[in-house]
Order: C-alpha cells, then sequence, then structure tokens
C-alpha cells in the first residue's frame, strides 16, 4: 500500500471510478460522503485496522472536511460543490496536506459567474473566447435590463449548485409572467439577490469537451477533443475523437479546441483532471461552455480507449507522479450515459438482472452482447428519472465501427422509450445503416476524381470495396485539381480530420489531382491513371499513358502510388492492404478474397483439362 494516503469529497460514480484506478496502484482512499453506501464506499474496503475508514457525512460539512484532513495526505474533490472556506481552514490547520485543485480554484469554477470573469481576465479579457455575459439579480427589474442587453432567448443561470442543466433556464420572452416563471425555476426557495447570472444565447451547431490535465508544475496535455450530444440538458452521447464532417469545415477545429482549452487550465491553480466544455459555432470558431475542475461524464470513454485514463492521470497529476499518456489506442470510441427511468421492472426477465429499472438492465443486456461494448453499472441504491446509473463504453477501429455497435444500443434506448405518450427521437443520420450505392458517412476511403466521365473508370474499385470488403466504409466525390482547386485543397487538408485513412484519386491527361492532393496532407494517395480520350476538352487520344507517367513521375518528397491505367480495382484493393497495416482481421478478409481469385483460377484449369486447349475460349 502506498504511504500517500488519498481523501476525496464526495463519493459518487466518479469516485468510483477514481477507486478503481487508485486500486490498481494499491493507493488507499478515504471517501467522505453520506451513508455507508455510495457509489465509491462500495468498492474501496480499506484495512479498518489502519484507521482508513471511510466518513460518513457531507462533503459540505467543515467538520466532516477536517475529520477527513486528519486521515490523508492528499485531498481532491470528485465535485465541485464544496465548502470551499473549510478546505482553505485545513490548509492552515494541517499544512502538511495538500489539496488538488487549489480551494481558490474550485472557489472560482463553483461559482459560473466568478469562473467566466475569470476566463475573461486571463484569456484576452474581450477576445476571450467566450459569449457575452452579465450578472443578474434574480428580479423583473434586472432580468428585463439584461434581455435589452443581450437579446432573446436569453440563458439565465444559477451562479452556484448547477449541474445536468439544473439551474438552467432558457428565457425565450420578456413578458412579467415569463420572467416571473424562470425566476420560479431559479430560484425556488426564494430569490437571493445575486444569484444568477445571464449568457447570450450561442446558436451553435455542435457541442464539444476536452478533458485537460494539470500537472504539479502547472504543464498541462490534454485528451483529443471529443463530440458531446445533449438531450434534455443532460449528456447523451460522446463521439470520440471530434471529426469534421465535410470537406467545407475547418480541419482545425480539433486542435483549436485542445488549444483553448489548455490555455484555460494553465490560468487556474492545483493538479488534477479539469473538464472543460465548449461550443462549436457554425463559422468553425469555439467558445468555452463551462468548466469542471474534476474527471468528467464525456472523459468516461477513456478508460477503454486511451492509453491511461482520465482517473488514472488525476491520481498521477494530484500525487506529483508522471502523467500518462492521453492518446487513444484504438481507431475511435463512443460512449452513451445509461440514465434512470420511472423504475418499472424488467419486462422480459433475464436469468440475471442487473436493476429492476427495466431500461438499465435492458442496455446492460445488450451492451454485453455488443463487440468492443463495455458497460459500468454505478451502483447507486435509487433508480430516478434521468439519474446517472451508468454508461456504456464502445470502442472500435473506426468511427463507422463504433457506431455500428452503438446503433444496438440506441436502438434498444429507442424502443424503450416508445411509450404511447412520449416522442422518440430520430435516429441521427449517421447511425442509419449504409445505403448500398452512397458514400458513407464515416469514410476510410475516399475515391476522388476530377470529373464525372471518370466515374465508369472509378466504379470498379468501388464495386469490389462494397462486395468483399464490407467493413471498410467509402465515400465517392468529385474533386477537380484544375476547376475547384480551392475545393481540392479543403478536401486534402481536412481528409484526415474526418477519419479518412487512404486516398484513391483518379484523372486524366495531365492527372494534377493525385500529386496535388498528395502534396496537402500526409495520408497516403494512389494515383489511378485515367484514358482520358473521353474528357470534353482534353486528352488527345493518348490512350492514358499521359497520365500514367504524369503520375508516376512525382518528385521527391511526395510519392504517390500508381496503379495500371483504368485500374480502380488495384487501386481499391492496394487501399484496403494499407489499411490492413495493424488489423489482422483486414490481412484476413484480403487473403480471403485472394483465395476467391485462387477459385477462379482452379475453375479455369479443370475447364482447361476438360475441353483441351484446342478447344479453350472457343465457345
Ligand atoms: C479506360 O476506360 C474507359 C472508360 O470505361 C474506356 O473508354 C477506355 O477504353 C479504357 N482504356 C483502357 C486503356 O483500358
Ligand atoms: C485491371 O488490371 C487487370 C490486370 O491487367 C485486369 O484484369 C482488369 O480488367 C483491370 N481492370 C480495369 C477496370 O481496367
Amino acid at each position: 500500500m502506498s504511504n500517500k494516503v488519498v481523501g476525496i469529497l464526495g463519493g459518487g460514480q466518479l469516485g468510483r471510478m477514481l477507486g478503481a484506478s487508485a486500486s490498481l496502484l494499491n493507493i488507499p482512499i478515504i471517501v467522505l460522503d453520506v451513508g455507508d453506501d455510495s457509489p465509491a464506499k462500495q468498492i474501496l474496503n480499506n484495512p479498518s485496522s489502519k484507521n482508513l475508514s471511510h466518513i460518513d457525512g457531507s462533503f459540505k460539512d467543515p467538520s466532516f472536511i477536517l475529520q477527513l484532513a486528519k486521515k490523508v495526505d492528499i485531498l481532491t474533490v470528485e465535485i465541485e460543490h464544496v465548502d470551499v472556506n473549510a478546505l482553505r481552514k485545513v490548509r492552515e490547520t494541517h499544512p502538511h496536506v495538500e489539496i488538488h485543485p487549489s480551494p481558490e480554484t474550485i472557489g472560482i469554477i463553483q461559482d459560473k459567474y466568478r469562473q467566466k470573469l475569470h476566463l475573461k481576465e486571463h484569456l484576452g479579457g474581450s477576445s476571450a473566447p467566450l459569449g457575452p455575459f452579465r450578472s443578474v439579480d434574480a428580479t423583473r427589474e434586472d432580468i428585463e435590463r439584461a434581455v435589452e442587453e443581450l437579446g432573446l432567448p436569453l440563458m439565465l443561470k444559477r451562479r452556484t449548485l448547477a449541474y445536468d442543466g439544473r439551474g438552467n433556464y432558457v428565457l425565450r420572452k420578456s413578458d412579467p409572467p415569463a420572467i416571473a416563471d424562470a425566476i420560479q425555476f431559479l430560484c425556488p426557495i426564494g430569490a437571493g439577490k445575486d444569484e444568477l447570472y445571464a449568457e447570450k444565447w450561442v446558436p451553435f451547431i455542435k457541442e464539444l469537451a476536452v478533458m485537460v490535465v494539470r500537472g504539479r508544475d502547472g504543464k498541462v496535455t490534454s485528451y483529443p477533443a471529443v463530440e458531446t450530444v445533449h438531450r434534455d440538458n443532460i449528456c447523451h452521447l460522446v463521439w470520440a475523437p471530434f471529426r469534421t464532417t465535410s470537406v467545407e469545415q475547418d480541419p482545425g477545429i480539433r486542435a483549436n479546441a485542445e488549444r483553448i482549452a489548455q490555455e484555460a487550465i494553465k490560468s487556474f491553480t492545483g493538479a488534477g483532471v479539469f473538464g472543460v466544455e465548449l461550443f462549436l459555432l457554425p463559422s468553425g470558431e469555439i467558445l468555452i461552455n463551462e468548466i469542471a475542475p474534476r474527471p468528467h461524464n464525456s472523459g468516461h470513454y477513456t478508460i477503454e480507449a486511451c492509453e491511461s485514463s482520465q482517473y488514472d492521470n488525476h491520481l498521477r497529476a494530484i500525487l506529483g507522479l508522471p502523467l500518462g499518456s492521453t492518446k487513444m489506442k484504438v481507431g475511435a470510441a463512443g460512449m452513451v450515459n445509461i440514465l434512470g427511468s420511472d423504475g418499472s421492472e424488467p419486462s422480459q426477465p433475464n436469468e440475471i438482472s442487473f436493476s429492476p429499472d427495466a431500461i438499465i438492465d435492458k442496455l446492460t443486456h445488450v451492451a454485453l452482447s455488443t463487440p468492443g461494448a463495455m458497460p459500468h453499472l454505478y451502483g447507486k441504491a435509487q433508480s430516478r428519472k434521468g439519474r446517472k446509473m451508468g454508461h456504456v463504453t464502445v470502442v472500435g477501429v473506426s468511427d463507422a465501427e463504433v457506431r455500428e455497435r452503438m446503433a444496438g444500443l440506441l436502438q434498444a434506448l429507442a424502443e424503450f422509450e416508445r411509450q404511447p405518450d412520449s416522442k422518440t427521437p430520430p435516429t441521427p443520420a449517421s447511425l442509419r445503416p449504409h445505403l448500398l450505392g452512397q458514400s458513407h458517412p464515416h469514410p476510410l476511403i475516399s475515391i476522388i476524381m476530377g470529373s464525372d466521365s471518370d466515374l465508369p473508370t472509378m466504379v470498379p474499385g468501388a464495386h469490389i470495396l462494397q462486395k468483399h470488403f464490407p467493413s471498410v466504409p467509402f465515400e465517392v466525390t468529385l474533386v477537380s485539381a484544375h476547376r475547384t482547386p480551392l475545393r481540392l485543397a479543403a478536401f486534402a487538408k481536412g481528409a484526415g480530420e474526418r477519419g479518412v485513412k487512404v486516398i484513391i484519386a483518379g484523372a486524366g491527361g495531365a492527372a494534377h489531382l493525385p500529386g496535388m492532393v498528395a502534396s496537402m496532407t500526409g495520408l497516403p494517395v494512389i494515383g489511378v491513371p485515367v484514358d482520358s480520350k473521353s474528357v470534353a476538352g482534353g486528352g488527345g487520344g493518348l490512350g492514358g499513358v499521359d497520365a500514367m507517367w504524369s503520375i508516376l513521375q512525382m518528385p521527391r518528397g511526395i510519392p504517390v502510388a500508381t496503379v495500371a491505367i483504368n485500374n480502380s480495382t488495384n487501386a481499391a484493393l492496394l487501399a484496403v492492404r494499407i489499411l490492413s497495416a495493424g488489423n489482422p482481421d483486414l490481412v484476413r478478409e484480403m487473403e480471403a478474397y485472394q483465395r476467391g481469385l485462387g477459385e477462379e483460377v482452379d475453375k479455369k484449369i479443370g475447364t482447361l483439362g476438360e475441353i483441351g486447349w484446342g478447344n479453350y475460349g472457343k465457345k
């Protein structure tokens, strides 16, 4: 057992997952939370002989916080709504106890208005990546002034004690009854004068999140930015890593989100993991929404998908250990939260029931029979509608595989929710089955050509992928080096961020497309020389030899693989072989395809033997 003891304020699911990481290093954890049965306490059974027993009390109560401080070397939090003054006091009475993140950081972050002011001050004032905001009293007059200044709809938020959307209110009208409703919702137990603040409505197209790790030396590193999807203000899905979804979208969004998140966390003090929630605007601009001074729901996926999880790294950071790698070790990952329902009995009793709440039981069973899926149940005693009861992480080699695997879980959820009076959210386009003859929304191979007249030459390659390699999603699109040079640049620079791994470019005549694409991306490019005699206004009937030389003779440093004239089939097969590096399943699929070719030849050998060479090919 390590000689350092860690105390956690809060014993919920984050504490439980932190505890699981701590157990791997045999680091003792003492939990402060009410009762003996909180999710974290359930899995952390300390030797009572060493005075390591958990504390039954509120993490908001100064006397219990002091009691915890007496037993530990390092204090941390799994929830920010703690008593910061008590933590400050600990620093005086127990100077040897380190507190991470610092009480000052927790104090700033737990008050969302102070959090915004702090970020504004440290991230460039009016140029900080924040939407306009202002403090507002919970009075009709002041809310009216805020509407005048920031417009409608107006986001009204409680400054403190708000999470999972509780404490947020969208004001859509500014008449007195609407404002009265807002005040009633936000301040049900009487309006405190300065409990609220207002944010200008941000017309975001997506929500992103970045988990940042801050070491004791103040150095920061981050996990890849992810896309988060919320339902009723609660995190529903996470897709990792964040991908741009169109050629037109700025490929720098992910790196920019990570940079902004890291800059924000540099401005605080103390160590640990921080969750940074961000908005993506239609222009590609990124704004900070909110920060959490602890591991975060949008980082659960790191347990299965990254070389070290957010929990591993939170512990390493607060203990001053070397930080673990934040890289993903799988191609892609997804996470769906399991929220409690109204607590009905499982409809089809399973041999093992995981919960009396039917949806929890059902999703767990579906996850257990989904490859790459890992269910996590938090052990909360009571399931309530909307309460976070668990989650499922799904990993896979590609975005397409993860989404396909996730589809079964979302389907089960949708079936469960299809009550007569409830609306089922439509399946997102990216989860619908991939239609034959259509580009896949999450391609690994991109087949491009300069003109639709090249399509007949490029289609055989698409057919071979569709027929023999169904696990390889691909797209087919037009990009012309000469006629749409800007689209060409956007395509090439953004392909990697869209998740594309290999590009096949067909071109005739001067055939600049493959080489130009290769010069603007690090991805492998395979050129298909197209016999362009049919190309309008070009070609000159050189039979494709022109394009072949052009593609072959690339300058040093920018290689393009070249196949035979018109041979998109071999280009597709070569692309699969490139993808199969590090993917033994795909190597086997390729070998199966090759066996098929061998069988064709065997058949011909048989026929030749049967009818004799003199008659072969005569009929
Ligand atoms: C290449 O394909 C085009 C379109 O199918 C065809 O017209 C042309 O003859 C082919 N050329 C060669 C050399 O195979
Ligand atoms: C590609 O090349 C192979 C070998 O020359 C040939 O059998 C095949 O028909 C070619 N495919 C196309 C589309 O030209």
